[in-house]
């Protein structure tokens, strides 16, 4: 292993974000707990992929990842330094360090700019680069992401929407960010498009080293991008660690619903599970004990009341889960 391959990038320490809504004359604002508590280590070169159903808070980390909320709790270690505490030069160093790519390209692109002039505006406004060596970055990117030379004088509505997502890409990765964070970049996309642009983060990746924090609701998609793998659930951690351990031997019973309803995975289990019952509950009012005990199938009297606490089950650095019965699988 290379030394670049253990260099941590980023670091979350309990962050939570919570959201104050409704209220209004005589009546107090709920207090909905978007994230509650995350925790995780990124290296340079790796993939954490983030997983859960919708509402369970994959949107919110993933903004506090890219500094466009402060989180109300909790730490943000880019490259070593307090994300919280840089202020001025430093805080901009670090955001352009973290780059983000949406799932939807035609909101993150701006329609009156030609491609070559998205992909050049991050170069005109934070380096000091020439015109004709801004030119030379720009192709060299265009051609990094599979597009030619001709794109460069399009406008966005001329593309398709693989084609944009590969534009928005490269725009990510203009000013060479140690980390990109991708909120469901292929949701939005035909599923015959989607493997190529998850191809396309893969190769960015080998070639340029970057960390990718890749948020999906489709266990298909984490198990072709991911080294690691956090279950989030209402906010909170379910299971997290090495892909393998967290996909192919699930502990949490939430993890093994997830599996169960995905299809390419439940090919390969030799015990198949009842997929997942009901509704996500209210973000506004979760349940009390371990919130996932009004869908699980383990359920016990004990589950109702006290809330698991998140724990390495396979020894110290290994996976970690956040169910009273994980040993007993
Ligand atoms: N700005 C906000 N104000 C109030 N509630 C929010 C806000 N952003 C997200 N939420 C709530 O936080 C929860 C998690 O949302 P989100 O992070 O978008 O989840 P996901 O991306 O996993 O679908 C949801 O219940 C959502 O309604
Ligand atoms: S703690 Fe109880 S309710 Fe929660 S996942 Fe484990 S068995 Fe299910
Ligand atoms: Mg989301």
């Amino acid at each position: 292993m290379t030394a670049a391959a253990t260099t941590e990038v980023m670091r979350a320490e309990g962050l939570a974000r919570h959201y104050r809504v409704g209220g209004g004359w005589l009546r107090k604002p709920a207090l909905v707990r978007a994230l509650d508590g995350v925790s995780f280590t990124l290296a340079a070169g790796r993939t954490l992929a983030v997983v859960g159903e919708s509402g369970c808070g994959k949107s919110t980390l993933a903004r506090q990842l890219v500094l466009i909320e402060p989180p109300s709790a909790g730490r943000l270690l880019v490259d070593g330094a307090d994300a919280a505490t840089a202020s001025g030069a430093a805080r901009g160093a670090l955001r352009r360090r973290v780059q983000m790519v949406f799932q939807n390209p035609y909101a993150a692109l701006n329609p009156r700019a030609t491609v070559a002039r998205a992909l050049a505006e991050p170069l005109v406004i934070h380096t000091r680069l020439t015109r004709a060596e801004r030119d030379e970055r720009v192709a060299a990117m265009l051609a990094r992401v599979g597009l030619r030379p001709e794109h460069a004088a399009r406008y966005p509505h001329m593309f398709s929407g693989g084609q944009r997502q590969r534009i928005a890409i490269a725009r990510a990765m203009m000013l060479s960010p140690g980390i990109v964070v991708a909120d469901e970049p292929t949701s939005a996309l035909d599923v015959s498009i989607q493997a190529q642009i998850l191809n396309l983060f893969m190769e960015l990746q080998e070639t340029s080293g970057t960390a990718y924090v890749f948020v999906s609701h489709n266990l298909a998609v984490v198990e072709h991008v991911a080294d690691d793998v956090m279950v989030m659930y209402l906010g909170r951690v379910a299971e997290q660690g090495a892909k393998d351990e967290v996909l192919r031997h699930p502990l949490h019973p939430y993890t093994q619903a997830l599996r169960a309803a995905a299809p390419v995975l439940r090919r390969a289990d030799r015990h198949p599970r009842r997929p997942l019952a009901g509704e996500l509950p209210s973000p506004l009012a979760p349940p009390a004990g371990c919130a996932f005990h009004t869908r699980c199938p383990r359920a016990a009297a004990r589950c109702r009341v006290e809330t698991p606490a998140l724990r390495e089950v396979d020894g110290p650095g290994g996976r970690q889960v956040a169910c009273h019965f994980a040993e007993q699988e």
